[in-house]
């Protein structure tokens, strides 16, 4: 990566005027939330979950580098979806990403932006990027399921209903000018428009990123918005484990990923919306990267 692009972005990264909320601003977050099709709300890790969160990054992401050994990734090169990569689509065999099921500060907003607590965990799971990662072509996360959904009468697609999903994604270091934060485009969550290529995307969505933003805040996204990743010019490694909501009105057949052991620390609340994810058989975990090259890389 050259100099030139690190000043460039040291000098102009990031959505200007940012909001960036704390748990307890939930009609606001609701606002934000269907207004932008994200929403930017800090403090809801401690620093001590940060600090758990971020080790169990590490171990996992070591896990499935050490099946990459030329780390061509699966979102890209140095760029790799936990999901994409786990043979159970998930990481809720870990206890850092149960902890991110049923976190106080975090529940009251998801039920307020869905207007009922009946929803259920898709998965837990997330991405990170190694320093040296490009531009990841923006994208919404409707590859899987959601890309079957159709009206028969073809009045009403996907882009017309109401948040089908929300993807909470968790700082688990600072988002920095340059460490690879997260791009998304305010207000595409209805948008029927051709989302535009790498080659065609206007600078000003390739610098509408969400940061500075410290570690520990929930990057909460409508999962039809518009994202992608941006390049890594740190020394570190960059983590956003995440947890995936489905609206209390979608039912889909879940891959079973949570072991017993792993719902019993939940809370009554997160044993319901998990539900669709636990089982009592054993379960075979770990990562491969045979996946990379198919449909699955959009998520
Ligand atoms: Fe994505």
């Amino acid at each position: 990566m050259s100099e030139r692009l690190r000043q460039h972005l040291e000098a102009n990264n990031g959505i200007p005027n940012l909001e960036i909320l704390v748990p307890e601003q939930v009609d606001e977050a609701v606002r934000l939330f269907y207004r932008d099709g994200f929403v930017m709300v800090r403090d809801i890790l401690t620093s001590e979950q940060v600090k758990f969160l971020r080790v169990g990054c590490e171990r996992e992401s070591e896990a499935v580098l050490a099946v990459d050994a030329d780390n061509i990734g699966n979102r890209g090169r140095l760029r790799y979806s936990y999901g994409g990569a786990s043979i159970t689509n998930s990481v809720l065999h870990r206890e850092e990403w149960v902890m991110l099921v049923d976190l106080p500060t975090l529940l009251p907003i998801i039920t307020a932006i869905f207007g009922s607590p009946d929803y259920h965990i898709r998965r837990c799971a997330g991405d990170f990027c190694l320093p040296g990662c490009d531009y990841q072509p923006l994208h919404a996360d409707i590859g899987e399921g959601f890309a079957q959904y159709k009206d028969p009468r073809g009045l009403v697609g996907l882009r017309d209903l109401p948040c089908p999903a929300i993807v909470a994604n968790f700082l688990a270091q600072d988002f920095t000018l340059t460490n690879g934060p997260t791009r998304i485009i305010p207000g595409t969550h209805h948008s029927k428009v051709t989302i535009p290529s790498l080659e065609d995307e206007p600078e000003w969505m390739r610098l509408s990123t969400v940061c500075p933003v410290p570690a520990g805040t929930a990057m909460i996204r409508d999962l039809r918005t518009w994202h992608g990743g941006t390049p890594n010019l740190s020394k570190d490694m960059r983590a956003i484990p995440n947890a995936i909501f489905l609206a209390p009105w979608v039912y889909e057949p879940q891959k079973r990923s949570m072991p017993r052991e792993m719902f019993d620390l939940l809370s009554e609340q997160g044993q319901r919306m998990c539900e669709w994810v636990v089982t009592n058989e054993p379960i075979e975990t770990g990562y491969s990267l045979r996946y990379r090259g198919k449909e699955k890389v959009t998520m």
